[in-house]
């Protein structure tokens, strides 16, 4: 396979400006204030796939924003690979921790990226690994190489809660027909150490708000007699886990499939260090539910986290007041078969009964996704684990994350079809955070790869 690394070589420049152009785009799906970018982005996305060869490509309207859609069909008897992606991104905010523009990509190098790495929002979650997938198509059409049919679907509200896909994939099940999905919007282990992600977190999402006085108070005259609202919301999340940090949601655990002994000495051969794991974190010790690995923890484990708290007076110096509401937006990530509508309905429950009469309580669900797991001896993993065999030199590991992509259990349950989630960055590349990157290495690995994946599909579907 040659020729793969012949054509990256040639175009490598080029490969890296197009990426930037795109990365320029703030095509932040959260806020309605760049819907433009959004819309400009879908179509930046197009006029890609259709330099690159795809037929058929269109921008397909939703209630929301658009999908981009594509696909090359060689020869109907070849199986055909679904490509998923995401052209949307994360908000950018904290602003002033970013080093550079979040919008405006630049090529640094860092102890783990020694040949660069693009800082930009979306480097790497998902622009950097949705255009992996358009650049090696690029490659295959002008080499004279794809091996299989292929179908593009890149949406624009992954990071939003993809509302609108499961509308466009239950009304376009023919279109979508495929053999197998294959998405890059995952990690690996390290650049030495390959890994597949066999399995993704499902995620149950709430707001709370509890309100107590009806208006704020002097916390002098009001403050030891009623409810502050703030100290009440505290105890409540306090008192959801136990001294072992164990969730202590009545049911909450109740369909939890506890994974075998056998299972997790497997899993527990995945390299691991968690001095390093501390020591990137600035952490002295780790913290997480008694009896589990930090593996286990993020990977098989049900979670509950507060991720934003706030209430009563935050501004420069004091100001001595009991609010008369607190809130919270909490996230439970899921594993199988844990359902997030059960979950949340517990939670509800739970949150409300435990709620002392001197406060209201009331719990806003936001969207939420399905677990997923995905088999190690299928044709889709097989080949996945092949072409970064053939990359990186070395047999990849499958590793389950504590990330969710609640599109692709749906994918499962509408298309019958499971998804190889064979993403390339890494847990360092701060996704979500200030100064998210992609590696240089990762990008051009990930190109390099694709077309190897293809071809041992090919070859194991025939
Ligand atoms: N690509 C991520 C998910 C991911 C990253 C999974 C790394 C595994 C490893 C995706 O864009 C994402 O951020 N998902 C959200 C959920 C979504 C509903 C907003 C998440 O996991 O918080
Ligand atoms: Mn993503
Ligand atoms: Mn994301």
């Amino acid at each position: 396979m040659e020729h793969i690394k012949k054509y990256i070589q040639e175009h490598k420049d080029r490969f890296v400006e197009e990426l930037m152009d795109l990365l320029r785009i703030p095509s932040i799906s959260a806020d309605p204030a760049y819907s433009q970018d959004v819309n400009a982005c879908a179509e930046s996305v197009k006029d890609h796939l259709v330099k690159a060869g795809a037929d058929k490509v269109e921008i397909c309207p939703t209630k929301g924003y658009p999908i981009v859609y594509g696909e090359k069909i060689i020869d109907p008897q070849l199986p055909t690979v679904l490509v998923y992606g995401h052209y949307d991104v994360q908000p950018a905010d904290p602003l002033e921790l970013w080093e550079s523009g979040p919008f405006e990509p630049v090529i640094k190098t860092t102890d783990i990226h020694p040949d660069g790495a693009i800082f930009a929002r979306g480097a790497c979650d998902d622009k950097g690994q949705m255009f992996m997938h358009v650049k090696a198509f690029e490659l295959m059409m002008q080499t004279n190489s794809l091996a299989c049919n292929v179908k593009f679907m890149i949406e624009g509200e992954e990071e939003v809660g993809s509302d609108n896909l499961g509308d466009f994939v239950k009304a376009n099940k023919t279109r979508l027909k495929c053999d197998a999905i294959l998405i890059s919007d995952t990690g690996i282990i390290a650049n030495d150490t390959p890994s597949i992600t066999t399995g993704l977190k499902g995620l149950s999402y709430v707001e709370v708000e509890v309100t107590g006085p009806n208006r704020d108070l002097h916390s002098g005259l009001y403050g030891g007699a009623v409810a502050n609202p703030i100290n009440i919301l505290c105890e409540m999340i306090a008192s959801m886990k136990d001294e072992n940090n164990h969730i202590s949601i009545p049911g909450f655990y109740d369909k939890v499939v506890d994974l075998s002994s056998q299972e997790r000495a497997d899993m527990a051969r995945a390299p691991f260090s968690l001095e390093h794991y501390k020591k990137a974190l600035d952490l002295s010790d780790v913290h997480g539910e008694e009896g589990y690995t930090t593996m286990e923890r993020t990977g098989i484990r049900p979670t509950l986290d507060v991720n934003g708290i706030w209430g009563g007076y935050t501004g420069e110096g004091a100001k001595t007041v009991i609010a008369s509401k607190a809130f919270a937006k909490i996230s439970m990530r899921l594993v199988p078969n844990q359902n997030d509508e059960e979950i949340t309905k517990l939670f509800e429950d739970h949150f409300k009964a435990i709620a002392p009469k001197s406060v209201k309580v009331e719990v806003r669900p936001h969207h939420g996704g399905e677990p997923y797991v995905a088999p190690t001896d299928s044709p889709a993993y097989l080949s996945a684990s092949t072409a970064m065999e053939a990359t990186y030199g070395k047999k990849p590991v499958p590793v389950r994350s504590g990330g969710s992509i609640p599109i692709v259990a749906l994918f499962e349950k509408e298309l019958g079809v499971k998804s190889i989630l064979m993403g390339f960055g890494l847990d360092s590349d701060a996704i979500h955070s200030p100064n998210e990157h992609y590696g240089l290495f990762n990008y051009f690995k990930g190109i390099e790869t694709i077309p190897h994946f293809f071809a041992k599909f090919r070859e194991l579907n025939q």
